[in-house]
């Protein structure tokens, strides 16, 4: 079902997963809030890239590398040179715009004026600031404007702490910023954003087997998380797009609902970057294999996804409306490993002998999984909000429970219900969950 997407950016606000930044202010654009939903969705959402990139392998290893690197970094990688979109301005109404997103390069947007836009300029994507108490040259820093440089100048420090040989990968989830001239779709194209990278090191000889790896293991990390097959395609990027190190480049694409547009980036970044550091820095960062007596670059394949942009995609994705009894039931069907609460415990009543009963059911499960206690509305309303925010289980105490000490567990997708001893719930939740 295609959902519009003010529905999905007004579920977003209305139930507390994002909210515009500095809002008391009157926000400040291109840049999100994770409330207490969405903080949930995103950190499942990067547990599961963790798990499956990292935990479940053999081959990679994680580091967490600073924000604010030496500014050689970015000389050596080539973002000062070159990371840059082209940037024309309406001289008619000053708006600006990145010139390959226009549908017609000679007409505005936003005023509709033909023939008013000054040349492209390149226009460089890194937030700069200082270092230290004095602004001047020798001082700049960038905030990263990608994860990945973090790895390439660890190489040498994790392959030899971690005893690490090729093949091997380094992984890392964190901030990045970009200054980007057309920020938008909501937390789709920010100026503050997560990334999970991989950096997969290999022999050049094997970079096309595995570049073809990571083309499938990556299509088949968002299936498994319940991503509509239909809305998730490949595409390979023009020689035109490729980014300064890329030899070779496919998009994971999700039709979005303005249209497809990119999730990840699997890249063949060759033996650019480490290159690159070496040259620069003075070290040697080539791969010494001892038993072919041999000394090179190791080539790097790339899966590179956007934590926040892939959140607001299966938040898209797992969006449903159904016909229950004569009225429409949204439901979030979020894979159950994502959902920001696992069960809400619902007394039928605010009466303090049911408050007490929920309470001790809740309290035996918040060990283990993130559980809401809601005593507010009707019964039909909370089954109603959770549906909307994907909660997976309810568990009802009623008067019934007082007397035979069970509970009815509803399941957010059939809406059937099991009567269930309360203190089975756990193994029962245990076998679901
Ligand atoms: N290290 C390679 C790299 O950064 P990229 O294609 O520029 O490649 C990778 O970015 C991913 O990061 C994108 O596929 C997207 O998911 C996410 N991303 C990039 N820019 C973003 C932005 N402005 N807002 C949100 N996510 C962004």
């Amino acid at each position: 079902m295609a959902i519009d997407f003010d529905t999905i950016v007004n579920l977003s606000k209305k139930r507390g997963f994002v909210f515009q930044s500095s809002e008391i202010y009157g926000g400040l654009r291109s840049a999100y809030d994770y409330g207490p939903l969405g903080v949930a969705l995103l950190r499942n959402v990067k547990a599961e890239w963790w798990r499956a990139m990292v935990q479940m392998r053999d081959d990679v290893v994680g580091i967490d590398s600073a924000i604010l690197q030496a500014s050689d970094v970015w000389v050596a990688s080539g973002h000062v040179a070159s990371f840059t979109d082209p940037l024309v301005e309406c001289t008619s109404c000053n708006s600006r715009f990145r010139l390959d997103k226009l549908d017609d390069s000679e007409q505005c947007p936003t005023c509709g004026n033909r023939g008013t836009f000054t040349e492209p300029r390149q226009f460089n994507l890194m937030f700069q600031t200082h270092m230290g108490p004095v602004a001047s040259e020798e001082n700049v820093v960038y905030l990263r404007p990608e994860t990945a440089q973090g790895i390439f100048i660890n190489f040498e420090n994790v392959r030899r702490t971690a005893r690490l040989k090729l093949p091997f990968g380094i992984a890392q989830i964190g901030k990045a910023f970009r200054n980007e001239i057309t920020p938008g779709q909501f937390v789709f194209r920010t100026r503050e954003f997560e990334q999970m990278e991989l950096e997969f090191f290999c022999h050049p000889d094997d970079a096309e087997e595995w570049f073809g790896y990571w083309l499938d293991e990556r299509q088949r990390w968002y299936l498994d998380l319940g991503m509509s097959p239909d809305k998730l395609r490949l595409r390979r990027h023009d020689a035109d797009e490729l980014a300064h190190y890329a030899a070779d480049t496919y998009d994971v694409e999700y039709e979005f609902p303005w249209g497809w547009d990119e999730l990840e980036g699997i890249a063949n970044r060759t033996d650019f970057d480490l290159k690159a550091h070496a040259e620069r820095s003075g070290k040697d960062l080539r791969y010494y294999d001892q038993d072919a007596d041999d000394r090179f670059f190791p080539y790097v394949i790339e899966p590179s996804g956007g934590a926040t942009r892939t959140t607001f995609a299966l938040l898209i994705d797992a969006y449903t409306t159904e016909e229950v009894g004569g009225e429409e039931r949204v439901v979030l069907k979020l894979d159950k490993r994502l959902a920001p609460i696992k069960a809400a415990v619902l007394p039928l009543s605010k009466k303090p002998d049911l408050v007490e009963v929920t309470q001790k059911v809740a309290d035996s499960l918040k060990p283990l999984w993130d559980v809401e206690v809601d005593v507010t509305q009707s019964i039909g309303r909370r089954y109603r909000r959770q549906d909307e925010i994907g909660t997976p289980y309810c568990v009802t105490i009623d008067f019934d429970s007082l007397e035979d000490q069970q509970v009815t567990v509803r399941d957010r997708d059939t809406m059937a219900q099991d009567r269930i001893a309360i203190d089975k719930v756990v193994e029962y939740l245990r076998d679901r969950l």
